[in-house]
Protein backbone atom coordinates (compact mmCIF):
# COMPACT_ATOMS: atom_id res chain seq x y z
CA UNK A 1 0.00 0.00 0.00
CA UNK A 2 1.55 3.16 -1.00
CA UNK A 3 1.60 5.51 1.79
CA UNK A 4 -0.10 9.24 0.78
CA UNK A 5 1.09 12.67 2.16
CA UNK A 6 -1.04 14.19 3.59
CA UNK A 7 1.43 17.48 3.31
CA UNK A 8 4.31 19.21 0.80
CA UNK A 9 7.03 20.69 2.88
CA UNK A 10 10.47 21.71 3.08
CA UNK A 11 12.55 19.23 5.08
CA UNK A 12 15.76 19.60 6.19
CA UNK A 13 17.91 16.62 6.76
CA UNK A 14 21.24 17.03 8.60
CA UNK A 15 23.66 13.94 8.93
CA UNK A 16 27.50 13.62 8.44
CA UNK A 17 27.04 9.95 6.85
CA UNK A 18 26.14 10.51 3.06
CA UNK A 19 24.52 7.79 2.48
CA UNK A 20 22.09 8.12 5.55
CA UNK A 21 21.59 11.30 3.65
CA UNK A 22 20.69 9.62 0.25
CA UNK A 23 18.41 7.16 1.42
CA UNK A 24 15.92 10.08 3.51
CA UNK A 25 16.53 12.03 0.89
CA UNK A 26 15.37 9.47 -1.63
CA UNK A 27 12.84 8.60 0.34
CA UNK A 28 11.45 12.06 0.98
CA UNK A 29 11.84 13.11 -2.31
CA UNK A 30 9.86 10.13 -3.98
CA UNK A 31 7.13 11.63 -1.60
CA UNK A 32 6.96 14.79 -2.87
CA UNK A 33 8.47 16.70 0.01
CA UNK A 34 11.36 19.34 -1.22
CA UNK A 35 14.41 18.14 0.44
CA UNK A 36 17.57 19.92 1.68
CA UNK A 37 20.43 17.80 3.01
CA UNK A 38 23.25 19.40 5.30
CA UNK A 39 26.08 17.73 6.89
CA UNK A 40 27.47 19.14 9.82
CA UNK A 41 25.31 21.39 12.51
CA UNK A 42 26.75 24.34 11.53
CA UNK A 43 25.56 24.13 7.47
CA UNK A 44 22.56 23.21 9.11
CA UNK A 45 21.60 26.29 11.04
CA UNK A 46 23.32 28.27 7.87
CA UNK A 47 20.07 26.25 5.73
CA UNK A 48 17.95 27.07 8.54
CA UNK A 49 18.49 30.81 8.05
CA UNK A 50 18.24 31.19 4.81
CA UNK A 51 15.81 29.24 4.19
CA UNK A 52 12.02 28.46 4.79
CA UNK A 53 12.20 25.06 6.10
CA UNK A 54 9.16 23.18 7.48
CA UNK A 55 10.83 20.12 9.63
CA UNK A 56 14.25 18.87 10.57
CA UNK A 57 15.67 15.64 10.57
CA UNK A 58 18.51 15.79 12.94
CA UNK A 59 21.08 13.32 13.41
CA UNK A 60 22.76 13.17 16.83
CA UNK A 61 26.42 12.48 16.05
CA UNK A 62 27.65 14.92 14.06
CA UNK A 63 30.90 16.60 14.36
CA UNK A 64 31.63 20.14 15.42
CA UNK A 65 27.82 21.13 16.71
CA UNK A 66 26.46 18.00 17.39
CA UNK A 67 22.24 17.27 17.43
CA UNK A 68 21.81 18.06 20.31
CA UNK A 69 23.40 21.41 20.35
CA UNK A 70 22.12 22.20 17.02
CA UNK A 71 18.08 21.39 18.17
CA UNK A 72 19.10 23.46 21.42
CA UNK A 73 20.14 26.38 19.20
CA UNK A 74 16.70 26.14 16.74
CA UNK A 75 14.43 25.60 19.28
CA UNK A 76 16.21 29.27 21.12
CA UNK A 77 16.01 31.03 18.59
CA UNK A 78 12.20 32.50 17.92
CA UNK A 79 12.95 32.52 14.09
CA UNK A 80 13.05 28.80 14.18
CA UNK A 81 11.35 27.83 17.19
CA UNK A 82 8.49 26.31 15.96
CA UNK A 83 9.88 24.23 13.23
CA UNK A 84 9.46 20.80 14.40
CA UNK A 85 12.75 18.48 14.74
CA UNK A 86 12.54 14.85 14.93
CA UNK A 87 16.13 13.41 16.11
CA UNK A 88 17.53 10.17 14.95
CA UNK A 89 18.81 8.47 17.25
CA UNK A 90 20.88 5.14 17.90
CA UNK A 91 18.49 2.30 18.83
CA UNK A 92 17.27 2.16 22.48
CA UNK A 93 19.59 4.84 23.42
CA UNK A 94 17.50 5.95 26.47
CA UNK A 95 20.27 8.51 27.22
CA UNK A 96 20.10 10.36 24.15
CA UNK A 97 15.94 10.49 23.86
CA UNK A 98 16.12 12.17 27.47
CA UNK A 99 19.15 14.63 26.51
CA UNK A 100 16.79 15.07 23.24
CA UNK A 101 13.88 15.87 25.41
CA UNK A 102 15.97 18.51 27.51
CA UNK A 103 16.40 20.43 24.19
CA UNK A 104 13.14 20.47 22.73
CA UNK A 105 12.98 17.89 19.94
CA UNK A 106 9.40 17.05 19.21
CA UNK A 107 10.09 13.73 18.27
CA UNK A 108 12.30 10.79 17.56
CA UNK A 109 13.21 7.93 15.64
CA UNK A 110 15.50 5.16 15.56
CA UNK A 111 18.00 3.96 13.51
CA UNK A 112 17.79 1.97 11.34
CA UNK A 113 15.26 4.22 10.30
CA UNK A 114 11.75 2.56 9.35
CA UNK A 115 10.38 4.04 6.05
CA UNK A 116 6.37 3.78 7.00
CA UNK A 117 7.22 5.35 10.64
CA UNK A 118 9.49 8.22 9.21
CA UNK A 119 6.80 8.86 6.93
CA UNK A 120 3.91 8.77 9.77
CA UNK A 121 5.85 11.11 11.97
CA UNK A 122 6.67 13.54 9.07
CA UNK A 123 3.29 13.34 8.16
CA UNK A 124 1.92 14.81 11.63
CA UNK A 125 4.49 17.04 12.45
CA UNK A 126 3.88 18.82 9.02
CA UNK A 127 -0.04 19.00 9.51
CA UNK A 128 0.84 20.66 13.03
CA UNK A 129 3.46 22.89 11.61
CA UNK A 130 0.88 23.90 9.23
CA UNK A 131 -1.79 24.81 11.86
CA UNK A 132 0.93 27.14 14.12
CA UNK A 133 1.68 28.32 10.76
CA UNK A 134 -2.14 29.18 10.19
CA UNK A 135 -2.33 30.44 13.42
CA UNK A 136 1.10 32.73 12.80
CA UNK A 137 -0.08 34.53 10.04
CA UNK A 138 -3.41 35.68 12.50
CA UNK A 139 -0.94 36.79 15.19
CA UNK A 140 1.10 39.11 12.67
CA UNK A 141 -2.15 40.44 10.86
CA UNK A 142 -3.25 41.54 14.39
CA UNK A 143 0.62 42.82 14.75
CA UNK A 144 0.19 44.86 11.74
CA UNK A 145 -2.60 46.42 12.78
CA UNK A 146 -1.43 47.40 15.92
CA UNK A 147 1.73 49.36 14.58
CA UNK A 148 -0.09 50.95 12.03
CA UNK A 149 -2.45 52.11 14.46
CA UNK A 150 0.97 53.49 16.60
CA UNK A 151 2.72 54.63 13.60
CA UNK A 152 -0.22 57.21 12.86
CA UNK A 153 1.06 59.15 15.62
CA UNK A 154 4.84 60.31 15.09
CA UNK A 155 5.25 60.96 19.30
CA UNK A 156 4.67 57.45 20.02
CA UNK A 157 6.89 56.18 17.29
CA UNK A 158 8.60 52.39 19.02
CA UNK A 159 6.28 52.21 21.82
CA UNK A 160 4.98 48.84 21.67
CA UNK A 161 8.32 47.74 21.20
CA UNK A 162 9.40 48.97 23.89
CA UNK A 163 6.52 48.10 25.83
CA UNK A 164 6.93 44.57 24.65
CA UNK A 165 10.32 44.49 25.71
CA UNK A 166 10.23 46.06 29.01
CA UNK A 167 7.17 44.85 30.47
CA UNK A 168 8.22 41.07 29.39
CA UNK A 169 11.74 41.77 31.39
CA UNK A 170 9.69 43.27 34.66
CA UNK A 171 7.85 40.31 34.54
CA UNK A 172 10.80 38.25 34.44
CA UNK A 173 11.82 40.13 37.60
CA UNK A 174 8.64 39.71 38.92
CA UNK A 175 9.09 35.52 38.61
CA UNK A 176 5.76 35.68 36.12
CA UNK A 177 5.65 32.30 34.58
CA UNK A 178 6.85 31.96 31.10
CA UNK A 179 3.40 31.97 29.49
CA UNK A 180 2.31 35.17 31.53
CA UNK A 181 5.86 36.45 29.95
CA UNK A 182 4.98 35.99 26.46
CA UNK A 183 1.45 37.08 26.84
CA UNK A 184 3.42 40.42 28.18
CA UNK A 185 5.21 40.49 25.37
CA UNK A 186 2.53 39.86 23.05
CA UNK A 187 -0.09 42.72 24.77
CA UNK A 188 2.89 44.74 24.77
CA UNK A 189 2.65 45.15 21.02
CA UNK A 190 -1.76 44.43 21.05
CA UNK A 191 -2.66 46.69 23.88
CA UNK A 192 -3.91 49.43 22.32
CA UNK A 193 -5.09 47.93 19.08
CA UNK A 194 -9.00 49.08 19.90
CA UNK A 195 -7.91 52.31 19.24
CA UNK A 196 -8.72 51.65 15.56
CA UNK A 197 -12.00 52.32 16.44
CA UNK A 198 -11.05 55.93 17.85
CA UNK A 199 -11.27 58.68 14.93
CA UNK A 200 -8.22 60.57 14.28
CA UNK A 201 -9.65 63.73 15.31
CA UNK A 202 -9.73 62.36 18.95
CA UNK A 203 -6.62 59.85 18.97
CA UNK A 204 -4.33 62.42 17.23
CA UNK A 205 -5.65 65.50 18.97
CA UNK A 206 -2.74 67.97 20.21
CA UNK A 207 -4.91 69.54 23.19
CA UNK A 208 -7.18 67.73 25.93
CA UNK A 209 -10.48 65.87 24.91
CA UNK A 210 -13.65 66.53 25.88
CA UNK A 211 -15.19 64.31 28.36
CA UNK A 212 -17.26 63.00 25.57
CA UNK A 213 -13.70 62.42 23.49
CA UNK A 214 -12.52 60.67 26.59
CA UNK A 215 -15.65 58.80 26.56
CA UNK A 216 -14.75 57.44 23.19
CA UNK A 217 -10.91 57.42 23.82
CA UNK A 218 -11.64 54.90 27.01
CA UNK A 219 -13.67 52.42 24.68
CA UNK A 220 -9.88 51.39 23.04
CA UNK A 221 -9.18 48.69 25.69
CA UNK A 222 -12.86 46.89 25.24
CA UNK A 223 -12.60 46.87 21.75
CA UNK A 224 -9.32 45.52 21.44
CA UNK A 225 -9.76 42.86 23.99
CA UNK A 226 -13.04 42.11 21.16
CA UNK A 227 -10.69 42.06 18.31
CA UNK A 228 -7.95 39.53 19.64
CA UNK A 229 -10.94 37.53 21.19
CA UNK A 230 -11.08 34.81 18.56
CA UNK A 231 -7.53 33.99 18.74
CA UNK A 232 -6.81 30.63 21.08
CA UNK A 233 -2.91 31.94 21.80
CA UNK A 234 -4.10 34.93 23.23
CA UNK A 235 -6.16 33.50 25.64
CA UNK A 236 -3.46 35.48 28.41
CA UNK A 237 -3.26 38.12 26.66
CA UNK A 238 -6.67 39.36 26.70
CA UNK A 239 -7.03 40.16 30.56
CA UNK A 240 -4.27 42.96 29.79
CA UNK A 241 -5.97 44.26 26.85
CA UNK A 242 -9.24 44.90 28.93
CA UNK A 243 -7.40 45.66 31.97
CA UNK A 244 -4.07 48.11 31.27
CA UNK A 245 -5.72 51.81 32.47
CA UNK A 246 -7.56 49.80 35.31
CA UNK A 247 -5.69 52.14 38.76
CA UNK A 248 -4.89 50.14 42.05
CA UNK A 249 -7.67 52.19 43.66
CA UNK A 250 -10.45 51.25 41.72
CA UNK A 251 -10.69 54.69 40.44
CA UNK A 252 -9.63 52.92 36.23
CA UNK A 253 -11.60 51.54 33.63
CA UNK A 254 -13.22 49.64 32.01
CA UNK A 255 -14.79 47.69 35.02
CA UNK A 256 -13.05 49.61 37.98
CA UNK A 257 -11.07 46.78 39.32
CA UNK A 258 -8.97 47.43 42.66
CA UNK A 259 -5.78 46.07 43.84
CA UNK A 260 -4.63 42.95 43.22
CA UNK A 261 -8.44 41.84 41.45
CA UNK A 262 -6.49 43.63 38.34
CA UNK A 263 -4.66 40.80 36.62
CA UNK A 264 -0.89 41.14 37.55
CA UNK A 265 0.38 41.17 34.03
CA UNK A 266 -1.42 43.95 33.53
CA UNK A 267 -0.67 45.97 36.07
CA UNK A 268 2.80 45.22 35.15
CA UNK A 269 2.17 46.48 31.61
CA UNK A 270 0.63 50.26 32.81
CA UNK A 271 3.46 50.61 34.81
CA UNK A 272 5.78 50.05 31.90
CA UNK A 273 3.13 52.09 29.48
CA UNK A 274 2.87 55.26 31.89
CA UNK A 275 6.64 54.80 32.58
CA UNK A 276 7.33 54.83 28.61
CA UNK A 277 4.63 58.03 27.88
CA UNK A 278 6.34 60.05 30.53
CA UNK A 279 10.15 59.67 29.36
CA UNK A 280 8.64 60.37 25.65
CA UNK A 281 8.37 63.54 24.03
CA UNK A 282 4.53 64.25 23.44
CA UNK A 283 2.83 67.45 22.11
CA UNK A 284 1.90 68.91 25.51
CA UNK A 285 5.16 67.79 27.34
CA UNK A 286 8.71 67.45 27.03
CA UNK A 287 10.08 64.10 27.42
CA UNK A 288 10.89 63.86 31.53
CA UNK A 289 14.53 62.91 32.93
CA UNK A 290 14.43 58.95 34.55
CA UNK A 291 14.54 60.80 38.19
CA UNK A 292 11.43 62.59 36.95
CA UNK A 293 9.65 59.98 35.46
CA UNK A 294 9.69 57.71 38.80
CA UNK A 295 9.39 60.77 40.80
CA UNK A 296 5.77 61.82 39.09
CA UNK A 297 5.00 57.96 39.08
CA UNK A 298 5.84 57.53 43.35
CA UNK A 299 3.56 60.45 43.53
CA UNK A 300 1.08 58.23 41.88
CA UNK A 301 1.58 55.45 43.42
CA UNK A 302 1.13 57.06 47.15
CA UNK A 303 -2.36 58.33 45.20
CA UNK A 304 -3.02 55.05 44.90
CA UNK A 305 -3.32 54.07 41.55
CA UNK A 306 -0.17 52.07 40.74
CA UNK A 307 0.62 48.55 42.41
CA UNK A 308 3.35 49.41 44.79
CA UNK A 309 5.28 46.50 45.06
CA UNK A 310 5.54 46.41 41.38
CA UNK A 311 6.49 49.60 40.88
CA UNK A 312 9.36 49.21 43.36
CA UNK A 313 10.55 46.28 41.25
CA UNK A 314 10.43 48.44 38.41
CA UNK A 315 12.59 51.07 40.07
CA UNK A 316 15.25 48.74 40.76
CA UNK A 317 15.20 47.60 37.48
CA UNK A 318 15.01 51.19 35.86
CA UNK A 319 17.60 52.25 38.09
CA UNK A 320 20.22 49.22 38.01
CA UNK A 321 22.16 50.60 35.16
CA UNK A 322 20.91 48.46 32.57
CA UNK A 323 21.59 51.35 29.78
CA UNK A 324 19.41 49.33 27.26
CA UNK A 325 16.48 49.76 29.54
CA UNK A 326 16.82 53.00 29.10
CA UNK A 327 18.23 53.85 25.92
CA UNK A 328 15.95 56.67 24.66
CA UNK A 329 17.10 60.30 25.80
CA UNK A 330 16.31 59.92 29.39
CA UNK A 331 19.37 60.21 31.76
CA UNK A 332 19.33 58.82 35.57
CA UNK A 333 21.06 62.16 36.66
CA UNK A 334 19.38 65.02 34.73
FE1 LIG B 1 -4.25 52.11 26.18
Amino acid sequence: MKFTPPLSGTILVADDNASNRELLDELLAAQGFTVITASDGAATLQELSRTQIDLVLLDVMMPHLNGFQVCEKIKANPDTYLIPVIMITALSDKQDRLEGIKVGADDFLTRPVDRTELLARVGSLLKLKQRTDELERAESVLFSLARSIEGKDPYTHGHCERLAEYSARLGKQLGLSEDQITALHRAGVVHDVGKIAVPDAILLKPGPLTPDEWTIMREHSVVGERICAPLKSFRLVLPIIRHHHEKFDGSGYPDGLRGENIPVTARVLQIVDVYDALTTIRPYKPAFSITDALQTMKLEVAKGWWDPHIFDQFEQLARSGNANFLSRGASAGS
